[in-house]
């Protein structure tokens, strides 16, 4: 029987590759402009880094991980998010000592072991900012504002900003204790799980996706202190300032604990039910939490999955590199060739030949099905002559060059953009 990918799995074929480097090429290039470093974290982790951080009653400890005991029989979890493993490798390296505010970007794999449908997989993959070690409202609006421009750059045009502030820890408390206030009447109405969070993580509840439940949940506003309160009020005015569009949502609340203060989400227009393709927020207390100084933060993930579906691919990749395909025919002209098509890719212009004898419509044939502008032609008889035939695939026109300025001629005509590099904000 055929081995087949992992259910929830998915292979990135070639043809998709290139929209996959040109998001984290466009990543990296925008990131680096607010001052984002890159971090690369192991895929496996310690299973008490995510029970402490992400909480022990979400659904992606209780339901989601992929935990297994190693031959040390230790207990192993493959990464269900970036936040916890980057705040682990900043406490774990001291980055906090070498510099003040600490600006982080990260992008690979995760693992939930969810349902897969469209835009939710089992293995998908995230690109992440943390910026460690400033409580100041600038930072939220700056990181918000960081990833409309990501997303506007990688032409995700309908999307929506929506943002609330969970308040401090008293801020939460008080915020969960009047949603159970509102929610007891009406506890059996409450769908099973529902019930279970009550008890557990009432905030969950306002995640939950059943209408019925929705419908039961009590409208409660003003319950930030002042502080909390101000510093909302800031943010929102910053953005206002940089010109982010953004609505603010009282109910928001994102399926991680680790949260406090600022979160945010992106929803895009056309995914169906799997529309949030970014989310993100403070952490103000997680570092602490994990053995750290008090030290606030704050970040948000791309699901790169979710954000291909939302851009058009024409957006993302700007202009792909002009590929040349060389044709021979003979052995000599073969062995010229192959010289030839080490000198193109020396002066920075992707080519491509055939190793095989094979007839000059068969290697036109494949020249046009893999894209290339231009055949190269060359034969015994050019050979001769010191001259090779270029031919423009598209225009089906072809004319005769000296071997001499070959690659120079090429070089000039041949236009090569490195994808993500031509950011348009
Ligand atoms: P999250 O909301 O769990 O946040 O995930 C962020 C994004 O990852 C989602 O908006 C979605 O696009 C994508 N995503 C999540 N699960 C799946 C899945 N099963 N299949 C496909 N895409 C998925 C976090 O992970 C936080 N660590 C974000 C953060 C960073 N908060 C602060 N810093």
């Amino acid at each position: 029987m055929q081995i087949r990918a992992i259910r929830g799995t998915k292979d990135i074929l070639p043809g998709e590759s290139m929209q996959w480097s040109a998001a984290e090429n466009l990543a990296r290039d925008l990131f680096a402009k607010y001052g984002y470093e890159e971090i690369r974290t192991p895929v496996i982790e310690d299973t008490a880094l995510f029970k402490r951080s992400i909480g022990d009653t979400t659904d992606i400890v209780q339901k989601q991980m992929y935990t297994f005991q190693d031959r040390g029989e230790r207990s192993i979890t493959l990464r269900p998010e970036g936040t916890a493993p980057v705040v682990r490798a900043y406490l774990e390296n001291n980055i906090n000592n070498k510099q003040g505010l600490v600006k982080l970007f990260y992008m690979g794999p995760m693992f939930r072991a969810e349902r897969p449908q469209a835009g939710r997989q089992r293995q998908f993959h995230q690109i992440g900012v943390e910026a460690i070690g400033s409580a100041s409202p600038y930072l939220d609006a700056e990181v918000i504002a960081l990833l409309v421009n990501f997303l506007k750059a990688a032409g995700v045009k309908d999307f929506e900003v929506k943002i609330n502030n969970l308040g401090c820890d008293k801020d939460k408390k008080i915020f969960c204790d009047q949603l159970k206030e509102g929610l007891k009447p009406n506890l059996e109405r409450l769908c099973e799980d529902c019930q279970s969070r009550f008890g557990k993580n009432v905030l969950r509840i306002l995640d939950c996706k059943n209408h019925d439940c929705k419908k039961l949940i009590p409208v409660i506003t003003s319950y930030q202190c002042d502080d909390c309160e101000s510093h909302y009020h800031k943010v929102l005015d910053m953005l206002n300032l940089l010109g982010v569009k953004y609505k603010t949502y009282a109910h928001l609340v994102r399926g991680l604990d680790y949260y406090t203060g600022t979160v945010f989400e992106v929803t895009a227009a056309g995914l169906g039910s799997q529309d949030a393709i970014a989310a993100g927020g403070r952490y103000g207390n997680l570092i602490k939490d994990l053995g750290g100084p008090d030290v606030p933060a704050i970040g948000f993930a791309i699901g790169i999955e979710r954000l291909l579906m939302a851009s058009s691919p024409e957006s993302i990749v700007h202009s792909p590199e002009t590929k040349i395909y060389i044709a021979t025919l003979g052995e000599a002209a073969r062995k010229k060739a192959f010289e030839l098509a080490s000198e193109l890719r020396e002066a920075g212009i992707v080519c491509i030949m055939e190793y095989d004898e094979k007839s000059l419509k068969a290697q036109l044939k494949a020249a046009s099905n893999q894209e290339c502008k231009y055949a190269v032609i060359l034969g015994d008889d050019e050979l001769k002559k010191d001259k090779i035939i270029l031919r423009d695939m598209s225009k089906s026109e072809q004319e005769e060059i000296s071997l001499k300025s070959f690659v120079t001629h090429l070089k000039s005509i041949s236009y090569k953009a490195v994808p993500g590099t031509d950011i348009k904000l």
